[in-house]
């Protein structure tokens, strides 16, 4: 277990906890994503956290995968990974917050802001240089987040999921220099 601030925690996801994961993921992603899709996510949901997909995210050697406790409870899941470098970028050392979710219950009041300096710092001190991302430009709530920790626009692309509502497939790369 890793304390992040007094009431914030990360406990590492394990193979025995797929299960776990998905039931998580189910309650929160359709929160913050369902009108996105027109199956209300749940393609996305079933592919992304599938017990398969799950297992071969764990398997990868550079990424980082926890649930995020607060006050002792999960709330949400956070994954970075290494070394997984943004497209014409130049600067060597980068790592790519791959997944950072959290329950309504628990947004607004400064995690997700904790989570990020705390991986900041852990990046600054292995030497790296850019944390990077992608992010939906149609989910206001974490552009808005990001841009307010100093992210700055780099690329985009159009997601090209059919069951993803034309609108809504813009995402954008972000990044931040260490
Ligand atoms: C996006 C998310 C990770 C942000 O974490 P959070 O704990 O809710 O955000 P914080 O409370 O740490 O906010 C940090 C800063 O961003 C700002 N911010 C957060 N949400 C915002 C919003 N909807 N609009 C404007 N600013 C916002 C806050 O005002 C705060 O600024 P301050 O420090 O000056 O007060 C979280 O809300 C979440 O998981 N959302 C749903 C899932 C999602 O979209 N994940 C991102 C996938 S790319």
């Amino acid at each position: 277990m890793i304390k992040v601030t007094e009431n914030i925690q990360l406990k590492e996801i394990l193979i025995t906890d797929s299960a776990t994961l998905f039931k998580l993921m189910k309650e929160i992603y359709p929160l913050a994503y369902s009108h996105f899709w027109t199956d209300k996510g749940s393609w996305y949901l079933n592919s992304q956290y599938s017990k398969e997909h799950i297992l071969k995210e764990l398997s990868e050697q550079k990424a980082n995968y926890y649930f995020i406790l607060f006050k002792d409870e999960i709330v949400g899941n956070f994954r970075f990974v290494w070394d997984e470098n943004l497209a014409g970028l130049s600067e060597e050392k980068q790592v790519k917050l791959h997944r950072i979710y959290l329950h309504p219950k628990t947004q607004g009041n400064g995690t997700g802001k904790k989570l990020l300096s705390w991986l900041s710092n852990k990046a600054i001190k292995k030497g790296y240089k850019i944390i990077w991302l992608d992010a939906m430009d149609a989910q206001p709530q974490a552009f808005q987040f990001y841009k307010k920790l100093g992210y700055h626009y780099y690329s985009h692309i159009f997601l090209p999921f059919n069951l993803l509502h034309e609108e809504v497939r813009k995402m954008s790369q972000l990044y931040k220099k260490l």
